[in-house]
């Protein structure tokens, strides 16, 4: 294929996305001053200052191969990542991975308090879905922004995220198969990834068939490759690296591919979907060269 031209704003605008994305969150986010200040606070310090931004740059770069203004994809790229930062707000929390730091800084429940990072998980979560439905009706159909809602909360739920998440509470206590625990990955890390790619496609007004099912592959495959390179970070990489301490997955007798599969084989499960990944996206030009590099940064 290769027809449509990466738009301009992507090709000046890579070099200052992080900042873009920083200031985006930082004016969908509740004022500070505002009461209750606290909990405004505890949801600004999770979000802002910190973190990849995989999930908004994978936004920004699907809309960017389809054409889409980034005045637009500002919304859904800031409701993945509030989605995203409320995640792990509620995954550090004792009841959960007990993880006492995130991003490098104390998690949340740590810096604040358990009741305030639970309420302000909670808070990120409903702004994420107010954001979505503020997407400007003059640059998308009502029905367009419907569906992409509709995804959004289905990758969160229990069908995603949520499920997922629960999945990985009820793996503790028993052997997982792969099949289980593939689902698992896929639920509560690759159905966020795949919103991230799919919610532009849903406000695309003309993606094409063929476009919406590379795209559509893609997403699942990237979608499970995050998770198994976080798994294989968990068990390899030093504590600056991860923004907090490393090994908790063995140490909490976590299901994952590292500790079914071993390392080698966890790798060889990476590199496997890394290569479905370049595979989908070789039918398209230049214009999937963002998402290629987003792609090529999950590879080991
Ligand atoms: C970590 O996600 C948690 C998972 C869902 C695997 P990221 O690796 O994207 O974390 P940040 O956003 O960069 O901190
Ligand atoms: C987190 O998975 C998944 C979600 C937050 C939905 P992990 O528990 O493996 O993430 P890290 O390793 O703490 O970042
Ligand atoms: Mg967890
Ligand atoms: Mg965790
Ligand atoms: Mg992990």
């Amino acid at each position: 294929m290769g027809g449509r031209a990466a738009p301009g704003w992507i090709v000046n605008a890579a070099f200052n996305l992080d900042t873009r994305i920083e200031a985006v969150l930082d004016r969908f986010l509740p004022d500070p001053a505002q009461p209750p200040q606290t909990l405004h606070r505890a949801m600004r310090y999770s979000v802002l200052g910190g973190g990849k931004r995989y999930r908004p740059r994978l936004v920004y770069a699907t809309g960017c191969l389809l054409g889409l203004p980034q005045t637009l994809l500002d919304y859904p790229a800031a409701a993945v990542e509030l989605i995203h930062a409320y995640s792990l707000i509620h995954d550090d929390l004792p009841a959960m991975d007990d993880d006492d730091e995130r991003r490098g800084k104390p998690s949340c429940h740590r810096a604040y308090n358990e009741a305030t990072a639970i309420l302000a998980g909670d808070a990120l979560q409903t702004l994420a879905f107010e954001v979505m439905a503020s997407i400007p009706r003059d640059g998308c159909h009502p029905e367009s922004i419907l569906r992409a809602v509709h995804a959004l909360a289905e990758a969160s739920g229990t069908q995603g995220l949520v499920g997922g998440q629960q999945l990985d509470l009820e793996a503790v206590s028993r052997p997982l198969e792969l099949v289980e625990l593939t689902e698992m990955h896929l639920r509560k890390t690759g159905a966020l990834i795949r919103a991230s790619i799919l919610i532009p496609v849903l406000l695309a007004p003309d993606p094409g068939e063929v476009p919406i099912q590379h795209l559509t592959r893609l997403s699942r495959d990237l979608g499970l490759a995050f998770q198994i390179r976080d798994d294989i970070l968990d068990a390899t990489a030093d504590a600056g690296t991860l923004g907090r301490k490393p090994g908790g997955d063995a140490s909490h007798h976590r299901a994952t591919f590292v500790t079914l599969l071993g390392l080698e084989e966890a790798r060889n499960r990476l590199a496997h979907s890394i290569a479905q990944c370049r595979e989908a996206l070789s039918i398209f030009g230049p214009e999937a060269h963002p998402l290629r590099a987003l792609v090529d940064d999950r590879a080991e």
